[in-house]
């Protein structure tokens, strides 16, 4: 299989059970958050973190059943992220994966109440998991602690703390480590946790530096990008002044930063076995511009 049908054939086993997962949302609750929460999170996602999470427990040799309900949790936080984050009182977005964002469709306090119910739901459905076990719940700690207060939760309030004043390098990597390396770390951790630990080392160096130029990237789409290649509003972070790679480096300088950090991925790739998809994936989120 080449990168492209590999991608896809992870890309259906995600879908099928995130809809599975949806499906099986509780008759007893009000249709106005199960629907919410379908539009959430259905039609759109790249699912590069579940598809991360798929690829790693290939290469340790875990299968699918032992990870799919991290894999589809981990996405369902993710999607509340990005819910939250458009609200008027975050980054104010009309627009997310080429849709009405949430809010624009359901109203303000539908939108948050389906953000907060689908961070629920992610751990109720890890918590579900059949022999669930002292691996799993060391798993799940790093998935509630990454997607925490002192997570991605951390990064979302230090984004909007720096907004409009000057920032530096540092307080820039504060910010990108923890809005968007920590969620996309964790599915590639939790893979290596359920292995007992390994290439721990090695998966959390690639993770990071996937992370930090994931979010370069989405930088320059902000600034390159057109609502319909982008699926949101693009030039939005300058309009809001962000503290961002474009701010402190200017374009070329934020392209510079990427390059930097998908070189250190490949470093730390050296020494992972199979790693031909992971090389594959880094270049296509290095050169993607959706
Ligand atoms: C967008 O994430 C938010 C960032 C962390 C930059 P994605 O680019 O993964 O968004 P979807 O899930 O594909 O819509
Ligand atoms: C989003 O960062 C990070 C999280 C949602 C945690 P951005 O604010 O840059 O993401 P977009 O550009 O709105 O997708
Ligand atoms: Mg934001
Ligand atoms: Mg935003
Ligand atoms: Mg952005």
């Amino acid at each position: 299989m080449n990168y492209k049908e590999q991608y896809s054939a992870y890309l259906n086993q995600v879908e099928s059970y995130l809809l599975a997962t949806l499906n099986n949302l509780s008759v007893s609750a009000p249709s106005t958050i199960k629907s919410a929460m379908n539009y959430a999170v259905l039609d759109g996602g790249k699912r590069v973190r579940p598809v991360l999470c798929l690829a790693v427990a290939d290469i340790l040799q875990l299968p699918f059943d032992r990870l799919k309900e991290f894999a589809v949790a981990i996405e369902l936080v993710h999607s509340y992220s990005l819910v939250h984050d458009d609200l008027p009182a975050m980054d104010n977005d009309d627009f997310r994966r080429g849709k009405p964002s949430t809010h624009k469709k359901f109203g303000e306090a539908n939108a948050i109440l389906a953000g907060d119910a689908l961070l629920n739901y992610a751990f109720e459905l890890c918590l579900s998991k059949e022999n669930f076990n002292a691996l799993d719940a060391k798993a799940l700690k790093l998935f509630a602690e990454y997607a925490g207060y002192d997570g991605m939760i951390a990064g979302q309030i230090l984004d909007l703390e720096s907004q409009g004043k000057s920032g530096n390098s540092d307080l820039l990597y504060q910010i990108y480590f923890n809005k968007t390396a920590k969620l996309i770390m964790c599915p590639i951790l939790i893979a290596s946790i359920l292995k007992d630990g390994q290439y721990y080392k090695e998966l959390y160096d690639f993770g990071y530096n996937l992370g930090v130029m994931f979010q370069i990237i989405d930088d320059i789409m902000d600034v390159e990008g057109t609502l319909q290649s982008i699926g949101k509003t693009p030039n939005k972070d300058l309009l809001e002044d962000k503290l961002t790679s474009i701010k402190l480096f200017g374009l070329d300088g934020a392209k510079q930063l990427a390059k930097k950090h998908y070189d250190n991925c490949l470093h730390a790739l050296k020494n992972i076995p199979n790693n031909k998809f992971l090389l594959e994936l880094t270049q296509s989120m290095f050169d993607r511009r959706k």
